[in-house]
């Protein structure tokens, strides 16, 4: 049996211990806005936060988040984050939108840390994140956007 939270609310599952989360995400919890894209770690689709950290949920077993809090774009509910949804719309980055959730959880995830981001302080945290559409110019816009709003 593992036990964590769930964008706030207490979970647990006594199901395969291995499964990846983002399938317990998707299947069991019923929130399909994390998005399955590689499978292996590489695209950055199936972002959440584990204890505020952006991990990849395609390759994290259930096991592995035993007593942690994790968020999906469902629960996303800070200013900071707010900030950040709300000049991901103003800006229209999305394209297909497949990749966005992915991509404003690990922005999310930056701005918590990092409420003034360089450039090169968004190529960083962002690098693991992929966009088909290559929308990467609005990203990066949308970043500094919420963090000029988060400051006020
Ligand atoms: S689906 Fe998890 S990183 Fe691509
Ligand atoms: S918006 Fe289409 S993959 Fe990023």
């Amino acid at each position: 049996m593992v036990t964590f939270t769930l964008n706030g609310k207490q979970v647990s599952f006594d199901g395969d211990q291995e499964m990846p989360l983002l399938w317990y995400i998707r299947d069991e919890a019923e929130l399909t806005g994390t998005k399955f894209g590689c499978g292996v770690a590489a695209c950055g689709a199936c972002t959440v936060h584990a204890d505020g950290v952006p991990i990849r949920s395609c390759s994290t077993p259930v096991a592995a988040v035993e007593g942690q809090a994790i968020k999906t774009i469902e629960g996303l509910s800070t200013a900071s984050e707010k900030a950040v949804q709300s000049a991901w719309r103003e800006l229209e980055v999305a394209q297909c939108g497949y990749c966005q959730s992915g991509q404003i959880m690990s922005a999310a995830a930056l701005l918590a840390e990092n409420p003034a981001p360089t450039d090169s302080d968004i190529n960083a945290a962002m690098d693991g994140n992929l966009c088909r559409c290559a929308t990467y110019h609005r990203i990066r816009a949308a970043i500094h956007e919420a963090a000029k709003r988060q400051t006020g």
